[in-house]
């Protein structure tokens, strides 16, 4: 039976774990929904992400039929991952947890760096996830890199220089605490677009993590049966039964536009869809 997946983000950052569950589980059924109307998550309350979380997530299982739900949005996995199980019947999995796996995995010293929005940071979520695998993490928020990102400035001297800025003083409050952050964590769906300049930027030696790929890993260990190894030879970019239909509440034609870049390839005709308020 081919597996229906539901991928939910605040946007259309969300595809970058779209494109990671391609290469693991190439034969299923992808509905992603993008809140764009709504977007940024990152600046919100709790409550208000949650009711924005769930009504999206509903509109996946009810209406689309998915029997498995990826949180791609940071921002809805930190703070909204209970008012989505509490919403759906289906099994939700976010993207803060094998962010925090894939960081244990990637450090030796225990010490790691967290980048995300300024709702995520509030939260303290990943530091808590990074806390129960024996971490101790510095989180920072960049809310000026969502912005940038979404304007299609991820080649930009201006971008660079922000990142530059916000590491930096990430890096000097790290050593002014006695850490010897070893790893740093992209805790945001559109911070991969920006990685290339996270790895300049960082120190020699620092890994940065993306927690697409380990969201992945985690959802194919769901469908052991579907599962595709990206490093064994040829990699299906979508397999012959994959299906990928794209929902966004606004700005379609810019989700068109741009999705492409955080696919990898076309998002085809996105579909435009009303959530109410
Ligand atoms: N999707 C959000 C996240 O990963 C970033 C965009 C937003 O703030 O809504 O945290």
């Amino acid at each position: 039976m081919t597996p229906a997946i539901g991928v939910f983000d605040s946007g259309f950052g969300g595809l970058t774990v779209l494109r990671a569950l391609l290469e693991r589980l190439p034969g299923a059924r992808y509905s992603f929904l993008g809140d764009t109307a709504r977007l940024p998550y990152g600046s919100k309350s709790r409550r208000t992400i949650a009711r924005y979380a769930a009504q999206s997530a509903r509109f996946l299982v009810d209406e689309q039929g998915a029997e498995f739900l990826v949180i791609a949005c940071n921002t809805a996995s930190a703070l909204a991952l209970d008012a989505i199980q509490d919403a759906v019947s289906v099994p939700v999995l976010g993207v803060i947890e094998p962010g925090a796996e894939a960081a244990r995995a990637a450090s030796t010293s225990g010490d790691v760096l967290v980048i995300a929005t300024d709702a995520t940071v509030q939260s303290h979520a990943y530091a808590a996830a990074c806390r129960a695998r024996g971490l101790r993490a510095l989180e920072k928020a960049c809310p000026l890199l969502v912005p940038l990102v979404e304007e299609g400035w991820t080649g930009h001297p201006v971008t660079d220089e922000i990142v530059n800025i916000y590491l930096g003083e990430l890096r000097a409050e790290a050593a002014a605490r006695g850490m010897r952050a070893d790893t740093l964590v992209l805790g945001c769906t559109h911070y991969p677009l920006l990685r290339e300049v996270f790895e300049r930027s960082v120190r020699p030696g620092v890994k940065v993590i993306d927690s697409a790929e380990s969201t992945a890993q985690a959802a194919a260990r769901f469908f052991p049966g579907e599962t595709h190894d990206p490093g064994a030879g040829h990699a299906p970019e979508a397999g012959p039964a994959t299906e990928i239909r794209c929902f966004a509440t606004d700005s379609v034609e810019k989700f068109e536009r741009l999705g492409s870049r955080f696919l990898g390839r076309s998002v085809g005709a996105v579909e435009l869809i009303d959530l109410g308020g």
